[in-house]
């Protein structure tokens, strides 16, 4: 991987502390990593709003407000509206100018955490939508139209501890506008050979991105999923000390069932019992929600 002059730290994109979870490979750990670091920050008190930018809309499903479960009546999921079909305005409206729903504004769609009970941070879920945002956000503009919503929610007075945003798998016009409003990206990847090859792709992205905005963004950690103890995951996990100790904290997060079955049944890890412990799991992401909470400077809960 490359050389890069980026420096340990972190940067005030809004008044509000907020962390992109990014790598445009798909299924590294995104949506997991960012569901789940939500729920640790929420554990620890903080008020915190997960935006889910991907138009999969696996971190909507995941928490259970996407389709039900069909082969399983009893899936948690069954219970909970699809927030994927609503006629009301969604993520696409906000971030374009849309003439059918004249503006709607970023807090017209948040869903509140007292709304759900498997809900434990805000949410603003994807939509069916999102999967025209390529064609619709074409200029400039729609590349800061994140930013222009969470300044507009700030301004509203919402003052939320964290903010998390989960990107899609690409490097698409939704994934700068995350970038661009967060300005802090937090890395989700495997250890395995073709991770390089992305994160040089990634490191070129974001440098192309401050260079125009005339911005800097932060690489504030990295998650090392799906660790295995043999050579060939000792070997990369290697290689992203050597890219990345300098700047960032690593995390390593061995394949672990709770993590699928939590989100198989539309909770995050800390919601999630079965037989098993999940105790390895949540310690993982309360550690890296304290490490948010240093760099962030956000160690006192609101009272
Ligand atoms: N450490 C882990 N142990 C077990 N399963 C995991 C682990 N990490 C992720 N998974 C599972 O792997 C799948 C992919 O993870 P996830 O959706 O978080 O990746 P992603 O990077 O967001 O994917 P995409 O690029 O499609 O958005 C999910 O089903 C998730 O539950
Ligand atoms: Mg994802």
């Amino acid at each position: 991987m490359s050389d890069s002059p980026r420096g340990w730290g972190v940067t005030p994109s809004t008044d509000i502390p907020t962390v992109a979870f990014g790598n445009q490979k798909g299924g590294t750990g995104k949506t997991t990593a960012t569901i789940n670091s939500a729920a640790a920050l929420a554990s620890r008190g903080h008020d915190v709003l997960a935006i889910d930018m991907d138009p999969q809309a696996d971190m909507t499903k995941g928490l259970g407000l996407g389709p039900g479960d069909d082969n399983d009546a009893s899936n948690p999921k069954n219970d909970l509206p699809n927030e994927l079909v609503t006629d009301d305005g969604n993520l696409l409206d906000v971030l374009v100018d849309n003439p059918r729903t004249h503006d709607t504004a970023l807090s017209e769609i948040v869903i509140h955490t007292d709304e759900y009970e498997h809900l434990n941070y805000d949410l603003v879920p994807s939509h069916k939508d999102m999967g025209l945002a390529r064609d619709w956000m074409d200029d400039a503009s729609a590349r800061l139209s994140l930013k222009v919503a969470l300044e507009e929610l700030i301004d509203e007075g919402y003052d939320y501890d964290f903010i998390l945003i989960d990107c899609p798998p690409d490097l698409s016009v939704l994934t700068d506008a995350a970038f661009i409003a967060a300005q802090n990206v937090f890395l989700a990847a495997q250890t395995q050979a073709t991770s390089r090859d992305a994160l040089d792709d990634l490191w070129d992205q974001l440098e192309s991105i401050e260079n125009s905005q005339q911005i800097e963004i932060a690489i504030i950690g990295l998650l090392a999923n799906m660790y295995r103890d043999d050579g060939q995951s000792k070997k990369f996990l290697n290689a992203f000390d050597e890219s990345f100790a300098s700047m960032a904290p690593i995390f390593k997060l061995p394949m672990r069932v709770a993590i699928q079955r939590a989100w198989d049944n539309g909770c995050d890890i800390f919601e999630w019992e079965d037989a098993n412990d999940q105790q390895v799991e949540r310690d993982l992401f309360l550690e890296i929600a304290e490490t948010m909470e240093r760099a962030f400077d956000k160690t006192q809960v609101k009272v």
